[in-house]
């Protein structure tokens, strides 16, 4: 078969078949509902266009188009390393990564002199612990309730959702949940002398975007500190100003030992993640580079993206805060008009959710925008919840398009619960 390519006769048919046989069926099921059988093939900017010549507005893709698709600068600073060196030989020491690095230390102030650059979030989550075991000697983590750090295993075990860790238990990090809200809960885990770390998301993402309390999240900050425990703040989906700032923790003066970055670190354009930390957390990795290393930790192709990104992102930064404003006319408008469906919105900044009240509910609301061209994430811990993650590009006229769709899928989906259906 012929690469897939829009307005060419294609047959997608073969796309969801070989879809089916290689990987899950669900996902070509779905993939199938979203696309009303067609197939995604090609993108710029927050819209995505599909194989049967539709568009869709991307408010979704897990958060990691906050550039939109194929931002023009990142797109250029990856095709001329791509022209000069796109590997590295992992003997020869390498600029691009170097760059890379104190370009984003800096871009946090200064404040955590020290990178370890992955590709997925999992990635610096699992390096993260590593190093807070190996530069304490103990064993424990603390995370919350709700809180999402990726599914690879090691990271599986500061996820807190039973949906991704059913029959998983026993994994090889040893993590104790606290709630969210408990600001007692830290300095009693803390007390037993094993707790190596406490890791937390400032705004919880796959939660249904829960900003954490501010005041809660300095009383952890300060009894760990009091008992020698890292603090880590994984921002891999709150983070590069998707909730206003660069850091959450470290604008809000928290003093945190990691700041976690991944999603839109490339640019929307190569994946890339980051572990961000203080010299005494590093200290394992200072003494021997090769405790942690991995074939494409700090990809030249990935690293030349950085800064272009972190350019672009700042550029966009005061159109964020105008962006914000308008989702929170529209969430508010969504929420008088349809209280049956809309249960709750939360968030912060470019992170919303609107939480439909049942997984079913929820559910039927992303089948239906996608198909009526507007895309948006679920939220992987909290199935009832749906996520509104537009780019930093959007502009009123999309604003305006989106709460257009949201208003026809609510009045649909609020239908279908007055039939006793999607309940
Ligand atoms: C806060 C947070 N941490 C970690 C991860 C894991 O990232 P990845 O899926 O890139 O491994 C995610 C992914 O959604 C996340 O939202």
């Amino acid at each position: 078969m012929t690469a897939v390519t829009e307005g060419s006769a294609m047959d997608t048919a073969e796309v969801f078949d070989r879809l089916r046989r290689h990987f899950s069926p669900k996902l070509a099921l779905t993939g199938g509902f979203a696309g009303r059988g067609a197939v995604e093939v090609a993108a710029e900017g927050c819209r995505v266009r599909l194989s049967d010549g539709r568009s869709a507005l991307d408010f979704g893709s897990y958060a990691v188009t906050l550039l939109g698709h194929r931002h023009p600068a990142v797109a250029e600073a990856v095709r001329q390393q791509l022209e000069a060196m796109p590997t590295a030989t992992r003997s020869l020491a390498n600029p691009v990564a170097a760059g890379a690095a104190a370009r984003l230390s800096g871009y946090l102030g200064d404040a955590l002199p020290k990178v370890y650059f992955g590709l997925n979030g999992a990635d610096v989550v699992e390096v993260a612990v590593k190093l807070a075991r190996l530069a304490t000697g103990r064993s424990r983590v603390v995370a919350v309730r709700g809180g999402f750090h990726g599914k690879s295993l090691g990271a599986l075990a500061l996820t807190h959702s039973p949906l991704y860790r059913a029959g998983l238990l026993g994994s090889a990090v040893d993590v104790v949940h606290v709630a969210a809200d408990d600001p007692a809960a830290v300095w009693r885990e803390v007390a037993g002398g094993e707790v190596a770390a406490v890791v937390f998301e400032p705004v919880q993402g796959e939660n249904g975007a829960v900003p954490l309390d501010g005041a809660v999240l300095r009383q952890w900050c300060e009894d760990a500190a009091r008992h020698g425990c890292f603090v880590i703040a994984d921002e891999i989906q709150c983070g590069l100003r998707r909730c206003g700032e660069r850091s959450v923790a470290l604008a809000d003066g928290l003093p945190v030992d990691a700041v976690l970055l991944g999603k839109p670190l490339g640019g929307g354009v190569v994946p890339l993640s980051a572990l961000l930390c203080s010299e005494r957390l590093y200290a394992p990795l200072a003494a021997d580079p090769f405790l942690h290393s991995a074939t494409f930790g700090g990809h030249p192709l990935s690293c030349a993206a950085l800064p272009a990104a972190l350019h672009a992102i700042e550029e966009l930064a005061g159109h964020g805060e105008e962006l914000a404003g308008w989702l929170d006319e529209m969430l508010d408008g969504l929420r008088a008009r349809h209280p049956e469906v809309v249960r709750a919105v939360r968030g912060r900044g470019l992170l919303r959710g609107i939480d439909c009240g049942s997984p079913q509910a929820a559910g039927s609301m992303v089948v239906e925008l996608a198909g009526a061209g507007l895309l948006v994430s679920p939220c992987l811990s909290r199935p009832t919840t749906i996520r509104l993650l537009p780019p930093l590009v959007a502009g009123p006229a999309e604003v305006a398009e989106a709460a257009e769709l949201l208003d026809a899928a609510l009045a649909t989906t609020g239908r279908t619960l007055r039939r006793g259906g999607a309940g």
